[in-house]
C-alpha cells in the first residue's frame, strides 16, 4: 500500500488518496488513539464552526446558553442591541466560570467574588476595584470569540482567523430552506440524548452512506425511495436527499403536500447532521458530540411547529428512537470493537459514478477534511 503525503503535504495519512477511488480508509488507530483525539481537539473542534444551540434560546436581550467546544467553555448571549456575541466562559478576575446552563439576567455576576459584566462583555463593576491605583476596567472585558447563525442554528468558532461561516457553508441554508420552507416557525419539541461507545468519526462516518441501509435498515428503505436517494459534497458539508418511497412506510405513517414527500439530511463539518423527515414541517439536530477517544453523545433536537408533536410526530420520534438510531448504535459500536481488532486496519470505499445510496464518496470527502485539517494543524 503506498503512503500518501495527503493533501496539504505535512503528515502522510498512510493509504489515504484523494482520490475516493484509489483511496484507503483512516488507519484503525485514528479512531481510538487518545493522542489523535487530543491532536483532533485542537486541530478541528479548535478551528472549525461548531454547533452550540439555537436561537430560540436567545430570543431576548440577555438570554444565554454555554456549551463547551474543544476543551473551552463558552458563553453566547443577546446583547441590549439585539447582537448576538459569544465569549470565553470565565471570569477576568481569578478565572471562575462566570455562568452555567442557561438562562436570562440582566447582567452577568460571577458567582465567586460578584465581579459584573454588561451582555456585551464590558466588565460593569469589580467590588474594591475603586482603592487601587491605575485600576482599567477596559482591561478585564470578556474575551470575545466568534459567532454566526445558520438557518437559526448557532455557531462558535475559536479561530479568529477562519473564514465566514456563511461563506463556507454555501448553499448549505438554502438547501435546508428548501426541504423545511417553515424553519424559522419551528420551535423546540424533543431533545433525546444518547450516550455510545464510538470514536465521534465513527458515528458521522454511519450517518454519511446508505451502502448499509439495505442491509441494516428496512424500515428506512421502505420510508425513503432507496432510488432516489443522492449523496453530493461540496466544500465543509454533504447532502443526503431523496425523495418518500410513496408507499406504506413501516417506519411512521405520515400525510401531507409534496413537501412532506421529501428527505433531506446534511453533514455540516465537523459533527453536524441536519435532518428533514418525510411529514409535517420539521428539522432535526442530530450533534455527533466527541465525549473521549471512545466515546460519543449523540443529542437529538427535534424542531417541529409546535413544541407538542401531533401523534404522527411522536410516531415518526418513537421510529428514529426505538428503530434507526437503535440499529445504528449497534453497528457503530460493533465497528468500534472491530477497529481494535489485530486483523483490521484500513478498508476500500465502495464509490460509483452516479453518487448513489450504494456509494461511500461522502465518508471519503469527511475523511479528507479530517485529513486536511490534522495536516493544516501540527501532528501526533
Ligand atoms: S473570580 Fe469572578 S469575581 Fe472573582
Ligand atoms: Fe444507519
Amino acid at each position: 500500500m503506498a503512503t500518501v503525503t495527503a493533501l496539504t503535504g505535512k503528515t502522510p495519512i498512510e493509504g489515504f488518496d484523494p482520490d475516493p477511488q484509489k483511496s484507503y480508509t483512516l488507519p484503525a488507530r485514528y479512531y481510538f488513539e487518545p493522542s489523535v483525539y487530543a491532536w483532533e481537539q485542537e486541530a478541528i473542534f479548535g478551528h472549525s464552526w461548531c454547533y452550540v444551540g439555537h436561537v430560540g434560546s436567545l430570543k431576548e436581550p440577555g438570554c444565554y446558553i454555554t456549551a463547551k467546544v474543544a476543551d473551552q467553555n463558552i458563553l453566547v448571549i443577546r446583547g441590549k442591541d439585539d447582537n448576538l456575541r459569544a465569549f470565553y466562559n470565565v471570569c477576568q478576575h481569578r478565572a471562575h466560570e462566570l455562568v452555567k446552563g442557561s438562562g436570562q439576567a440582566k447582567v452577568l455576576t460571577c458567582p465567586y467574588h460578584a465581579w459584573t459584566y454588561h451582555a456585551d462583555g464590558r466588565l460593569r463593576t469589580a467590588r474594591g476595584s475603586e482603592n487601587l491605583p491605575n485600576f482599567n476596567k477596559d482591561e478585564f472585558c470578556l474575551k470575545p470569540v466568534r459567532v454566526e447563525t445558520m438557518a437559526n442554528f448557532v455557531f462558535v468558532n475559536l479561530d479568529p482567523d477562519a473564514p465566514s461561516l456563511k461563506t463556507q457553508s454555501g448553499a448549505l441554508e438554502s438547501e435546508i430552506r428548501g426541504y423545511c420552507p417553515e424553519i424559522d416557525h419551528l420551535v423546540l419539541a424533543r431533545v433525546m440524548t444518547y450516550d455510545i461507545e464510538g470514536n465521534w468519526k465513527n458515528s458521522v462516518d454511519n450517518f454519511l452512506e446508505c451502502y448499509h441501509c439495505h442491509v441494516a435498515h428496512s424500515d428506512f428503505c421502505d420510508l425513503v425511495d432507496m432510488d432516489s436517494y443522492r449523496s453530493i459534497c461540496h466544500d465543509i458539508y454533504s447532502s443526503h436527499c431523496g425523495r418518500s418511497s410513496h408507499r406504506a412506510s413501516k417506519a411512521y405513517q405520515y400525510s401531507g403536500d409534496a413537501r412532506a414527500q421529501k428527505f433531506g439530511s446534511w453533514l455540516l463539518w465537523p459533527n453536524l447532521s441536519i435532518e428533514v423527515f418525510p411529514g409535517a414541517p420539521n428539522v432535526n439536530i442530530f450533534h455527533h458530540v466527541p465525549i473521549g477517544p471512545e466515546k460519543t453523545r449523540h443529542v437529538f433536537e427535534f424542531y417541529m411547529e409546535s413544541d407538542m408533536p401531533t401523534p404522527e410526530q411522536e410516531d415518526a420520534i418513537r421510529y428514529i428512537d426505538e428503530v434507526l438510531q437503535a440499529e445504528d448504535i449497534a453497528l457503530v459500536e460493533s465497528v468500534q470493537r472491530g477497529l481494535h481488532s489485530k486483523g483490521y486496519n484500513q478498508g476500500r470505499f465502495i464509490v460509483d459514478e452516479g453518487r448513489t445510496d450504494k456509494s461511500e464518496h461522502a465518508v471519503h470527502h469527511f475523511h479528507g477534511l479530517v485529513v486536511d485539517a490534522l495536516n493544516r494543524y501540527g501532528g501526533a
